[in-house]
């Protein structure tokens, strides 16, 4: 029996661990790229050559992944600070005036911000 609850508590400190190094960077690099998901290329410029027409609004992402580690850079897309232009992908509430469709839903889901993460990791 005790053997087992020292077992439980192994078990626990796994899941408390966050999935940082679960993320798919090709996946991510999909969502930057995609104007109908990530939007990123909106504000930021990007090495992804083959999408034209890309925003000065925030700082180049290449090299970041040499700036941050993969958990910053997960913080960073899911909780934008409140005062920056950039949406907070995570989060789904604290906001004004929201349409029905989007309400209590966050931009992108947590997987997707670990896959935009590892790809952002590989940008040094
Ligand atoms: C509406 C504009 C906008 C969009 C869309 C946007 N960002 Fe940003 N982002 C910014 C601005 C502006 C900054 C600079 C600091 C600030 O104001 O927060 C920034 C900062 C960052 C930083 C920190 C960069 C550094 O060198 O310090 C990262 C990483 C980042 N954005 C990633 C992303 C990703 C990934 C996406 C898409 C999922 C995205 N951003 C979408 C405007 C945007």
């Amino acid at each position: 029996m005790r053997d087992l609850r020292a077992w439980g508590f192994v078990l626990a400190l796994f899941a408390a661990v966050p999935a940082a190094a679960e993320g798919d960077p090709v996946r991510g690099r999909a969502i930057v790229a995609n104007r109908q998901v990530g939007l990123c290329l909106l504000c930021h410029r990007a090495p992804i050559p083959e999408e034209r027409f890309q925003g000065d609004l925030g700082p180049d992402l290449a090299g970041v992944g040499s700036r941050y580690t993969t958990d910053m850079l997960r913080q960073r897309i899911a909780q934008s600070p409140r005062d920056s232009i950039m949406p907070a992908y995570l989060r789904s509430d604290g906001f004004e005036r929201v349409g029905a469709q989007w309400r209590g839903r966050p931009i992108l889901t947590p997987q997707q911000v670990d896959d935009v993460a590892a790809y952002l990791s590989t940008l040094k």
